[in-house]
This record gives structure tokens, C-alpha cells and sequence, in this order.
């Protein structure tokens, strides 16, 4: 079948939303290594070898989010699964692994089509390969593209009634203005009417949440340094990973742990032929992960025009699944 893509929004002349404008990873890590609170965005911790700790992170024991978002997943498998279209189509955002899109298929069987849309193109079109030789009769059509740009979906899709599916609190990892903005946009590529699943971390104990970023095993630390490893690889960069030391706290004014990688000493770093300077102890911000409440999450979601359905959370409330439905 020949699939012909189509803008699923009109390609933007000028900003549609608060999204930031993305560059490309060298503007992207030349701008956020200029500002005076260096930073660079979340999502280039994604490449193959980034794709890989992040799947290693789940499986630790201080990281309590993705088992506990699976539980919830199995006990309410039967619920969430009825809101989702029968023979219609399942885009997920950051899709990742596929494990937990597996979880729900075993209640809804019949659906036509999985659209998994990642940033991190090998993984995506390994994991969508594997889905494809155990689900021959599930139609899977990976989108490698950034969702924080206009992207495609098949064309062929139009007609198929459209469900989103969000989990592992991705939606976290952008400040609350991006991400309300971010929700908006899926709301305009799903439709009308469309149900949202999204699993939303929740606030809670200090100590919990900065061991789930800090873990004993020093994964966390490698996943946050790969992105040195990964600019000097794609960009020339020449940092020494070994002179950084990975940093996660909890910000509980702004309800989020922050990452950052804090330089050992005094040091430059050369990249595209700029020097950027750095002093002991000062660090690049890499990665925000907010925590929600359920009531501030389902606040966000109607700023962007979803209203609530159901919320679903274990018996801890360590993590929250959220069903929307766009008005
Ligand atoms: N959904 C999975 C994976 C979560 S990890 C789970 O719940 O376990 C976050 C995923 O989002 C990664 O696979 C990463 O590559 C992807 N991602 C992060 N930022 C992205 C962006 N801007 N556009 C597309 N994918 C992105
Ligand atoms: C993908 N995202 C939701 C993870 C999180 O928990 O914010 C990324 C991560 N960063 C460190 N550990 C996991």
C-alpha cells in the first residue's frame, strides 16, 4: 500500500504556539551553552546509545514510574482500552519501547493502526519492526520526527477515528507553558472528539523523587552524560565527559527535579569554533521533570482544550493516568 504523508496542520509561517523554535542540535547547543544558566534541550538525550540507558533507567529499582504506570496500565486495562476506538488508530508520542502500547493492545485487539511518533529514529524503526513480527495484523507506521514541530501522519489516516496515547510523564519534561501548548497540538492532529491517554508523574517525597534521578547504579549519571558524548560525536564538541559530574534535585518551588551536568573544575570547551568557559561548580541544565498533582495536571490539560474523563493511580499515588477527551 502506498502511504502518502500529509501535514496533519498547516505548516506554520510564523510560530503557532509557545513551542520553542527548534534549530537543529548544533543552533540548539550553541544558544543554550550562550545563556547565563547554561542549558541544553531534553530530547537530544536521545540517540541510540541515550534510547538504550533510558530503557536501562526503567528497569531500576529507584525508578519507580514506569512499573507503577504499568500496573496502573494492567488494573485499569479494561477501562482505558474501552475508550479507545474500535478499528481506529493509536498515535503515540515518544513512543519509546513499545511495552506499554503491548499492554493495552491485550484489551483492545481490534484496533487498525499504531502510529508511533519518536525523535529517536533507530529505536523507533527497531521497536516497530519487532512489534510487526509479533502483531502481523496490527498495520504499525512509525513517524520519526520532533512532536514539538508540525509533523506528518499518513495520509490514509484521515478518515480513522484517532486516540493519542502519552505515557511515561514525557509530558513532564517540558515547562508547563510548552507543555499545555504541546497537549494543544495533539489535540489538532487527533481531532475532535479524540480521547488522550496520559500518564502524568505525581508529587511526592523529596527524597523518592531525587533517588528516582540519582540512582546507586550511576545509570541516571551515564544517561545525562551521554549528551557530551553525543555533541562531541554529531558536533564536534570537545568536552571530557570526566571533568562533569551528573547533579538531580528537587526544585519544590517549581515542582520539578532538575538534572544538570556540573563542571569538576575551571574549564573551556570548544564547539563550532566558539569557546564557552566554564567556572568550578557551574553547571548545564539538561533535563526538567515536573510532578503534578491530579488537579493541576487536569488544569493544564483544559488550558489546552481537553476536558477530564477518568484518572487512574495506584495505591501509593506515586503516578497518575489521565483519559482526556478533546471538546
Ligand atoms: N513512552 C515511553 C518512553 C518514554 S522516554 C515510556 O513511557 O517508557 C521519552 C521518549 O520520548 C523517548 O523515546 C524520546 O526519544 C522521546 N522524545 C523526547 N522528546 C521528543 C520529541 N521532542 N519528539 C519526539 N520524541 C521525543
Ligand atoms: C522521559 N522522561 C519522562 C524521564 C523522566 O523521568 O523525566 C526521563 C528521565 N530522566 C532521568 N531519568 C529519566
Amino acid at each position: 500500500m502506498t502511504v502518502k504523508p500529509v501535514f496533519t496542520e498547516a505548516a506554520p509561517v510564523e510560530r503557532p504556539d509557545d513551542l520553542p523554535e527548534a534549530g537543529g542540535f548544533l543552533a540548539d547547543a550553541l544558544a543554550g551553552l550562550s545563556k547565563p544558566q547554561k542549558e541544553l534541550p531534553a530530547q537530544y538525550f536521545y540517540d541510540a546509545a541515550g534510547s538504550d540507558l533510558f530503557e536501562a533507567i526503567t528497569t531500576l529499582p529507584e525508578y519507580y514510574p514506569t512499573r507503577t504506570e504499568l500496573g496502573i496500565l494492567d488494573a485499569a486495562g479494561p477501562e482505558i482500552a474501552a475508550l479507545l476506538p474500535a478499528r481506529g488508530a493509536l498515535v503515540e508520542f515518544g513512543s519509546g519501547s513499545t511495552v506499554k502500547l503491548r499492554r493495552l493492545l491485550r484489551h483492545r485487539p481490534d484496533l487498525s493502526v499504531y502510529v508511533p511518533v519518536d525523535v529517536s529514529a533507530e529505536f523507533l524503526h527497531s521497536e516497530a519492526k519487532a512489534l510487526r513480527a509479533d502483531m502481523p495484523d496490527l498495520r504499525v507506521e512509525p513517524v520519526a520526527a520532533d512532536f514539538t514541530r508540525p509533523f506528518a501522519l499518513p495520509g490514509d489516516l484521515a478518515d480513522l477515528p484517532k486516540a493519542g496515547f502519552f505515557p511515561g510523564s514525557t509530558i513532564g519534561n517540558f515547562e508547563p507553558a510548552q507543555a499545555a501548548a504541546l497537549l494543544a497540538r495533539f489535540g489538532r492532529v487527533l481531532g475532535s472528539g479524540a480521547i488522550l491517554i496520559v500518564g502524568v508523574d505525581l508529587v511526592k517525597d523529596r527524597t523518592v523523587l531525587e533517588r528516582a534521578y540519582d540512582d546507586a547504579a550511576g545509570v541516571t549519571a551515564r544517561f545525562n552524560l551521554n549528551l557530551l558524548t553525543r555533541m562531541n560525536r554529531e558536533l564536534g564538541a570537545d568536552f571530557d565527559a570526566a571533568r562533569f559530574r551528573h547533579r538531580a534535585v528537587f526544585n519544590a518551588d517549581a515542582s520539578r527535579i532538575e538534572m544538570h551536568l556540573v563542571s569538576r573544575a575551571a574549564q573551556s570547551v570548544s564547539l563550532a569554533a566558539r569557546s564557552f568557559a566554564f567556572a568550578e561548580g557551574e553547571s548545564i541544565h539538561t533535563e526538567n521533570s515536573y510532578k503534578y498533582t491530579p488537579e493541576g495536571f487536569r488544569a493544564l490539560a483544559a488550558q489546552a482544550g481537553w476536558s477530564p474523563v477518568a484518572i487512574w493511580t495506584d495505591p501509593q499515588a506515586l503516578f497518575s493516568v489521565h483519559a482526556l477527551r478533546r471538546d
